[in-house]
């Protein structure tokens, strides 16, 4: 058998990693700045992870949702608390897409529409309504474009309320901070109106933070750098530093009837454990607060690197446009500096996602490594 070939991938084969450094088979050690697609929030095999997952693993891994699984009420409280979002309430899943499509086939359920509005540029993951939500023609089968998605663009609020004028629309779903698209960024004002307008017109304020969530842009979710209120949240990568997790915070608003949604892997005792240890760690370790100083820092070193048109993106979820294309830039990073890094849809965009532990001193390597390239 063979595997369905749909991934470009580095010629590298990671065999273990700790922290922020990944090891290959040969030994060799590559710095990652790119945390797997912003998956690795407290490092790579943090030792407070492994030992929490290994002691659960002996326990018991998993059941479904026929039973009680209490961790996952310590999860709702340690989110509350970690989100200042308490009076929110949670559904467990496995991935971004997962979320989203869960988010917005709720959004469906609690309004009785069926439009989405969504935004240029935007990736909401694989999954039929996610997809269809994503702005990127070549990944959405016929299947998928059934739904009824209009794009407008980002922080453009005449068109927003000129889509929603028809009542039709049952959620706008927003990044507040694009990953995959290349770190545009809603501004709070808009984020703001997006919210007011949701209400006025009887939609559902969605904000996808599953790559912007937990903590990686210095609040625990991007939107709260603003005073809005999404009517769902949408959640992963971060949240389980390399386990499958997902979720969704809803509004108290929205009530749940059984059986509107559900899935059999979602919320198991590993994936709560992986989520409860990744919120202990942020917590104890105080990283969320740390990061504003790394980004001044990564801000002022890149000011002195020729060639960076614009640096983008806030907290450490990073990148920088430079005057051409980076895909060459990216290989010398990796084959000769041992530093791996990330790309978006914008080729000219190079991003940063590393675990949010690292240090300056990590960053230096960076640094270092494109001046040598680029002077
Ligand atoms: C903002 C955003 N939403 C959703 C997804 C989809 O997540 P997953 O790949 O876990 O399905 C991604 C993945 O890159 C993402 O960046």
């Amino acid at each position: 058998m063979e595997l369905f070939d749909v991934y470009p991938r580095f010629d590298i084969t990671p065999v273990s990693a700790r922290g922020c450094w990944i090891t290959d088979q040969n030994g060799e050690r590559f710095l990652d700045l790119y945390g797997g697609h912003a998956v690795i929030s407290i490092g790579h095999s943090h030792p407070e992870f492994v030992k929490n997952l290994s002691e659960q693993l002996h326990r018991i891994a998993y059941y479904s949702n026929s039973v009680q699984i209490p961790l996952q009420e310590k999860l709702c409280a340690a989110l509350g608390a970690a989100s200042g979002l308490d009076t929110y309430q949670l559904f467990l899943c496995n991935s971004g897409a997962e979320a989203n499509e869960n988010a917005l086939k709720l959004a469906s359920f609690h309004t009785g529409k069926s439009k989405v509005i969504a935004f240029k540029n935007s990736f909401h993951g694989r999954t039929s309504a996610a997809v269809a939500a994503t702005d990127n023609p070549s990944i959405i089968s016929k299947l998928n474009a059934g739904h009824e998605v209009a794009f407008v663009p980002l922080n453009d609020l005449t068109a927003l309320e000129n889509a929603l004028s028809e009542e039709d629309v049952c959620a706008v779903i927003l990044e507040p901070i694009q990953g995959v698209g290349g770190l545009g960024m809603a501004d709070n004002a808009f984020m703001e109106s997006v919210a007011m307008l949701c209400k006025r017109y009887g939609a559902v304020f969605i904000a996808d933070e599953v790559q912007s969530g937990f903590g990686r842009t210095g609040k625990f979710f991007a939107f709260q750098h603003s005073t809005a209120t999404p009517g769902i949240i949408s959640m992963a990568k971060g949240m389980g530093n390399g386990f499958p997790v997902g979720g969704i915070l809803i509004h108290p608003d929205i009530s749940a009837q059984s059986g509107m949604l559900g899935t059999t892997f979602g919320g198991n005792h590993l994936a709560c454990v992986a989520a409860l240890t990744v919120l202990d760690v942020l917590e104890n370790e105080k990283l969320i607060s740390k990061i504003p100083e790394l980004e001044r820092y990564f801000r002022m070193e890149l000011s002195a690197v020729p060639y960076i048109r614009q640096i983008k993106g806030k907290g450490l979820m990073l990148g920088f446009e430079m005057e051409f294309e980076v895909a060459d830039l990216r290989k010398k990073l990796l084959y000769e500096h041992r530093i791996l890094t990330g790309s978006s849809k914008n080729k000219n965009l190079l991003r940063i996602l590393p675990a949010l532990n690292i240090g300056a001193d990590e960053l230096d390597l960076f640094f270092k490594a494109l001046k040598t390239e680029l002077q």
